[in-house]
């Protein structure tokens, strides 16, 4: 994260698109800019004032009151006329017709203030910029939602979050843009406050949170990217650029070295597709003194998956060029720690290829063998994930990971389970499963374990190989994670299925229409608050 130096501010770079990433820099960057700012409600000069009101506030702040005697009252009358209630995600916005220094003052409900989190901070920050955007303002400053409880550096982090999640847009094939296609327009978001303690935590937070933040937008980038443009080459680059500017180790394989690997599950997924698959491999190297505690993110990067020749259903499958959403998120969350720096060793392996249906792809009925000698009956070429997943996860444990975390679009079934809210866990163990959970929460990202009893394992016996490819219709989130359990040899491990997370059909305070980057940040937590026995 580059910092202004004359400024002291925290820069985002907003990658709104990126159409061609095997040439560099064609991706259009636009800079938003945050900083604390030790001001006063009527010192700002600003396009945008954003107020933030509680619900059920029966009296302004006195600064508020000061304000408002300049606005002719408007907002005490907003209130007592029931216009503004204060409640969570309501803003209205008021001309101030040269009155005060600011151009335009938005009214932010919070919501109740002891229900003020991380989370409303996030939407109540997103929402304040969307206000402000519709107002085509340039600059805007709202206040450090704080209270008493909470920690200001996290603050800050979620108050960046929230931001830079809320400013983006993915508009790069839009030639002719409607109304609902404005491209940001806020360049500098100013945090006010008085204390000047808690001002330069806010700042902290602030750089830490556009850093987290900064990962979600890649890892919605490579989602919204048509599949024709974003094939596992265009993967590649992109991981090699993040490798790059952290000074991470990258290696990538292809066809071959899978082969001399016995990769014979994840190249059997990979056979119908003229495209070549490749497997991507970074390190990040943070905690030189424990070399064996290495976290293992392996990432699902199926680039389009048709089915093979179990071939989808034609409506909606157009959305699996987000079956490399899982992908995406471990190469988000590297962008990520590789700013932040945490003491911890990650190593992440991404798995990238087409599922697609031809005279050369894998069959139902087909026997492949994985990197670790067992065999697998294939049943259904739909369930493809698992394969390359499978191969990829004994590559991490032979490269040294001591725990994992797998982060895959597995199942229809876990959007059949739990919606498109929490996404599904299955794990080997409670205590790391904990660890996904705890991160989920401060990342606002639902993370529920589901229930990975042995017994279900029953389901995926074959006839005729060690395993098969699909556990019938029951279950089918848990028997997915299972399969994949075989192939983690004894160390701790969790299973993240985000089919039902990775993307979304209704914009909602922080996100747009597609990809949402999900699991970046709860990935980027996990490594960054983990800590491990005897540190
Ligand atoms: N990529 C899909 C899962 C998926 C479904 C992701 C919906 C996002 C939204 C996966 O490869 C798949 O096709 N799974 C099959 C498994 C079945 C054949 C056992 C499924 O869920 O139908
Ligand atoms: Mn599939
Ligand atoms: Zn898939």
């Amino acid at each position: 994260m580059k910092k202004e130096k004359d400024y002291g501010m925290i820069q985002v770079t907003r990658k709104l698109s990126g159409n061609n990433y095997r040439q560099k820099n064609l991706e259009v960057c636009k800079l938003m800019q945050m900083q604390w700012v030790k001001e006063s409600l009527e010192g700002i000069t600003t396009d945008v004032l954003v107020i933030g009101i509680y619900e059920e506030a029966n009296v302004l702040d006195t600064d508020v009151q000061r304000l408002d005697v300049k606005l002719s009252g408007q907002i005490a009358e907003m209130m007592t006329e029931g216009i503004f209630k204060g409640k969570e995600g309501q803003t209205e916005t008021i001309f101030s017709q040269g009155q005060v220094t600011a151009k335009r003052v938005v009214l932010l409900g919070l919501g109740k203030e002891e229900k003020l989190n991380g989370e409303v901070i996030r939407k109540a920050a997103a929402q304040a910029l969307k206000a402000a955007e519709k107002t085509k303002a340039v600059t805007m400053a709202m206040p450090v939602l704080m209270k008493e409880g909470l920690n200001a550096r996290e603050v800050g982090t979620y108050l960046a979050e929230g931001l830079t999640m809320g400013s983006y847009r993915f508009l790069a094939y839009k030639k002719k843009k409607d109304d609902n296609d404005q491209e940001p327009t806020v360049q500098k978001v100013l945090l006010y406050g008085q204390d000047e303690q808690v001002g330069e935590q806010i700042d902290k937070g602030l750089e830490e949170g556009a850093c987290l933040a900064q990962g979600v937008l890649t890892a919605r980038n490579l989602v919204n990217e048509p599949p024709n443009v974003m094939d596992p080459e265009a993967m590649v680059c992109k991981a090699e650029e993040i490798a790059r500017e952290a000074g991470m180790s990258f290696e990538v394989l292809g066809r071959e070295e899978m082969k001399d690997l016995n990769m014979g599950c994840f190249l059997g997924v990979a056979a119908g597709s003229a495209k070549p698959p490749k497997l991507v491999v970074m390190k990040y190297e943070g905690n030189p003194d424990a070399k064996d505690e290495i976290i293992g993110l392996v990432g699902k990067g199926l680039t389009f998956d048709s089915g093979g020749i179990s071939l989808k259903p034609g409506a909606g499958m157009d959305e699996m060029k987000g079956d490399m959403a899982g992908a995406a998120a471990v190469l988000g969350a590297m962008e990520a720690l590789g700013k932040l720096k945490p003491v911890a060793n990650v190593l992440a392996v991404v798995g990238l290829c087409e599922n697609m249906p031809s005279g050369t792809a894998y069959r139902p009925g087909d026997i492949l063998t994985s990197m670790n000698g067992k065999t697998v009956e294939i049943l259904n070429t739909d369930a493809e994930g698992r394969l390359v997943l499978a191969d990829c996860l004994c590559y991490a444990q032979q490269l040294g990971a001591s725990r994992l975390v797998n982060v895959a679009t597995l199942t229809g079934a876990c959007v059949i389970a739990l919606g498109n809210h929490a996404s599904g866990l299955v794990s080997n163990d409670e205590q790391w499963q904990q660890s996904v959970v705890d991160a989920g929460k401060k990342a606002g990202e639902a993370c529920w374990p589901l229930p990975a009893y042995d017994e279900y394992a029953e389901q995926l016996k074959s006839d005729v190989a060690d395993l098969q490819n699909i556990g019938g219709k029951e279950a089918g989130a848990i028997t997915a994670g299972l399969f994949l359990k075989a192939f983690v040899d004894d160390r701790p491990w969790v299973h993240m299925d985000i089919a039902g997370t990775s993307y979304t059909k209704k914009p909602k305070a922080y996100q747009v229409k597609g990809g949402t980057g999900v699991a970046v940040r709860t990935l980027a937590y996990l490594v960054n608050d983990w800590k491990h026995e005897g540190v």
